[in-house]
């Protein structure tokens, strides 16, 4: 069995020009775990999930995938590899329904003729949102009708179902109200059950508290810590992300 983890990076630098967005960061994720990036805005947050997807290449470092190295040019080849991700502005064919969506790209075919295997592609809609317990009116429902949690839900379901290896989530419920981010919390905890690993950036400290098992801190690129997220608290994890002491009051 391989018990490398599902995501090393290792001394990661990137620069944009002048800019440097990411400097030397060092971070595992294993299956099962939840990984939380915190950080001001500008911390280099969504440039170290760009470089895992292969959207950005990383000036220099290594990014190991169950230990084998990896060098993605786009995001194709790290789906290739399992790697899904979610933005926080979601990326689905409003005009197509639930279970189109699912399958975008990749959708089933049946036949000789590969005529679209609509009855396979809803079934299987059906049994994943079951699965992870996800409320829609019906897999035919199209994607406009759907609420944003809904629609998020949606998006959570089909990064779940091709991830093999790892789901990144850069803000997955920065446009949730609160009912709707404590059902995608919900979904999100329950992947760790399907043995997935997953690196989440968020900005609520509440939800990384919630969700996540050890939280990584950047400050302008650096990487300041990581902390179990059971052996801190919000003060410590507050003083990290703005280089300021917390006050004992
Ligand atoms: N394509 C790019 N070209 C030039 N600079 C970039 C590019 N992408 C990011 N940067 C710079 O890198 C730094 C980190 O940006 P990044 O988007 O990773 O921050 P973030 O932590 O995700 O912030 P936020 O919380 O606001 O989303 C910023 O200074 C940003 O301006
Ligand atoms: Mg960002």
């Amino acid at each position: 069995m391989n018990t490398a983890p599902a995501l090393s990076l290792r001394n990661i630098y990137k620069s944009f020009g002048g800019i440097v967005a990411v400097e030397d960061l060092s971070l595992d994720v294993k299956r099962g775990e939840i990984v939380a990036l915190v950080g001001d805005n500008g911390a280099g947050k969504s440039t170290v999930v760009k470089i895992i997807t292969g959207m950005y290449q990383p000036s220099s470092g290594e990014i190991r995938l169950a230990g084998e190295p990896v060098h993605f040019i786009d995001a194709s080849q790290s789906q290739s590899k399992g790697v899904q991700v979610v933005y926080q502005d979601l990326a689905l064919a409003e005009s197509q329904p639930v279970y189109m969506n699912l399958f975008l790209g990749r959708e089933k075919t049946k036949g000789w003729f590969g005529k679209l295997d609509r009855t396979g592609m809803i079934a299987e809609t059906e049994e994943l949102m079951r699965e992870l317990n996800v409320r829609i009116p019906s897999p035919k429902s199209t994607i406009r009708k759907l609420s944003g949690g809904q629609r998020q839900a949606v998006a959570i379901a089909r990064a779940t179902h091709w991830a093999t290896n790892l789901v990144l989530m850069d803000e997955p419920t920065a446009a949730l109200g609160v009912t709707e981010t404590s059902k995608a919390e919900d979904i999100i905890s329950g992947l760790k059950a399907r043995d997935l690993a997953i690196l989440i950036v968020s900005h609520s400290l509440d939800q990384v508290f919630r969700l996540s098992d050890q939280i990584c801190v950047l400050r302008r690129g650096k990487q300041i810590g990581v902390r179990q997220t059971k052996q801190t608290d919000k003060n410590e994890i507050v003083s990290m992300i703005t280089g300021l002491h917390a006050s004992s009051r």
